[in-house]
C-alpha cells in the first residue's frame, strides 16, 4: 500500500480515487468497508460516495490536508448519523486508545442513531456522542473542551447556512476550519434551481464573519451536494 498511496495527514492516505484511514480499532469495520493490512498497520477504506468529507477532499482545488483536522485537535461534528464519517475522523484525530488526545464531539438528534454512536464510542475513546439539537449551542457547550479547530455540519434541514454561521460563531477557534455540506433539496427556498439555492447559501457565508475559502461541487460522488469550506479569523 505504501508504494501506491500518498499520505494526506497522519493516518489518512489517498490511493487513486479513494481514501484510507488508519484503523483505530484493528479488525473491525464500521459499515462493512474493506480493510487491509500494511505490516502492523490496518487501513479502512473511506468511501467518497458515502462521505461528503471524503468526497470534498478528493474534489478540492486547495491543499487536501487543509480540509482535515490534525491529530489531537478538538472537533465538532453536527449531524453525525450512525457515525460512518465520524469513525474515519476519529481514526486520525484520536487514533487507537486516543493516543493523540483528540476530542470529537458528535451531535445527532435521532435517538436510534445515537445508540449506534454510543456503541461506537465504547471502543473509541475521545469520541463523545451527544443526543441533541445541532442548531442549539447551549445543548453542546457542556460537552466540548473549549473551542473547536474543525467543524463539519451535515444536517438534512432547511436554513443550513444560517445554522452553520451561528454554530461556527459559537464554537470555531481562531484559525479553525469549518465545512458545510449542503444538499439543495433540504433548503427551504423554493424559488430557482439547485444552483440558486447554493448561491443563496454562499451569500449568507460571505456576509458572515467567516472567510469563505472554497465551494466544492460533489457531482458524480454525491449528487445535488456542495461543500463550502470556511475559516475563522476572529
Ligand atoms: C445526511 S445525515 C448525516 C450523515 C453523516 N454525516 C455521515 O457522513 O455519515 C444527516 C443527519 O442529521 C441529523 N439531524 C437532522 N437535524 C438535526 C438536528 N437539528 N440536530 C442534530 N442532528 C440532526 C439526522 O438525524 C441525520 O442523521
Amino acid at each position: 500500500m505504501a508504494n501506491k498511496s500518498k499520505p494526506i495527514v497522519w493516518g489518512v492516505r489517498r490511493e487513486g480515487r479513494t481514501l484510507w484511514t488508519r484503523n483505530a480499532v484493528k479488525g473491525v469495520s464500521v459499515r462493512g468497508e474493506r480493510r487491509k493490512r500494511d505490516g502492523r498497520i490496518e487501513w479502512r477504506r473511506w468511501d467518497p460516495t458515502k462521505s461528503k468529507v471524503a468526497a470534498a477532499i478528493l474534489r478540492t482545488r486547495a491543499e487536501q490536508s487543509s480540509l482535515l483536522p490534525t491529530p489531537g485537535s478538538t472537533c465538532l461534528y453536527l449531524g453525525a448519523s450512525s457515525g460512518g464519517t465520524v469513525s474515519h475522523i476519529h481514526d486520525f484525530v484520536c487514533g487507537a486508545d486516543n493516543h493523540h488526545s483528540g476530542q470529537l464531539v458528535a451531535v445527532e438528534i435521532s435517538p436510534r442513531m445515537v445508540r449506534d454512536l454510543v456503541k461506537l464510542s465504547d471502543r473509541r475513546p475521545g469520541l463523545v456522542p451527544v443526543l441533541g439539537d445541532a442548531r442549539k449551542p447551549e445543548q453542546i457547550a457542556a460537552f466540548i473542551r473549549g473551542k473547536a479547530n474543525w467543524i463539519h455540519q451535515d444536517l438534512s434541514i432547511a436554513d443550513q447556512a444560517e445554522t452553520f454561521v451561528r454554530m461556527a460563531t459559537s464554537f470555531l477557534a481562531p484559525g479553525g476550519i469549518g465545512l458545510l455540506s449542503l444538499k439543495a433539496a433540504s433548503e427551504r427556498s423554493s424559488e430557482g434551481d439547485d444552483n440558486s439555492r447554493f448561491q443563496k447559501a454562499e451569500q449568507i457565508l460571505m456576509n458572515s464573519d467567516l472567510v469563505l475559502e472554497e465551494r466544492i461541487d460533489l457531482t458524480g460522488l454525491e449528487e445535488q451536494h456542495v461543500v463550502f469550506t470556511c475559516s475563522s479569523c476572529t
